[in-house]
């Protein structure tokens, strides 16, 4: 797929095949797109964790306040920031970068699902400590979004999104646009 029909193809998916799992070819696939993401100072300050057994993947759910479409889903890819990667460089940053730097990779890894034609949602709303618990995350590291994968079994048309104008600004900011969204 070109790029510009990747990113139009890319709509939040929940509802998958069930039962349909993801190829490993495919999942190498997305997390070596992921790897290939930027990061501040290249340090790469978070970690991947992959979910496929059926009882974790509730787990997750459930820390994610019952979205239980996601238990459906071939993998669930959770993005951990690591603080303490980046701290020693960055110190009062490291937090913000750690954060930006899963962020990134989350995001590739919704494209990169998307061009292997499946779909993903992404999962921001959760208990925090809860999801920390169910994917063994310590202190100095927090989970950030949990991506679900799998085959698709709807398709979504496009969501509105806010006019060009309203979100990108000549030089300088002046206040939020809230005009289309
Ligand atoms: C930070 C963030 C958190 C989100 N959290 C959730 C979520 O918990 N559950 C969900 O179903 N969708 C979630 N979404 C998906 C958005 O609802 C979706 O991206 C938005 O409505 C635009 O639709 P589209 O992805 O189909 O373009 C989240 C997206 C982002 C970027």
């Amino acid at each position: 797929m070109d790029f510009f029909e990747t990113l139009k193809a890319r709509h939040s998916i929940r509802k998958y095949v069930e039962g349909a799992k993801v190829e490993e070819s495919a999942l190498t696939a997305i997390l070596e797109a992921c790897n290939a993401a930027p990061s501040a100072g290249n340090l790469q300050g978070y970690r991947i964790i992959v979910v496929r057994s059926d009882d974790q993947k509730s787990a997750v759910a459930e820390a994610a306040y019952g979205q239980t479409f996601i238990t459906n889903a071939g993998v669930l890819l959770a993005f951990v920031a690591d603080f303490s990667v980046s701290a020693e460089r960055y110190g009062d940053r490291a937090q913000l970068y750690a954060i930006q730097d899963a962020s990134i990779a989350a995001t590739v890894a919704c494209y990169a699902a998307t061009d292997l034609g499946l779909g993903t949602c992404w999962i921001g709303a959760f208990d925090d400590d809860q999801m920390a618990k169910v994917l063994g995350v310590p202190e100095g590291s927090r989970p950030v979004a949990v991506i679900a994968v799998g085959k698709p079994d709807q398709s979504p048309s496009g969501r509105s999104r806010r006019p060009l104008d309203d979100i990108a600004r000549e030089g300088k900011y002046d206040g939020p646009g809230f005009g289309g969204a």
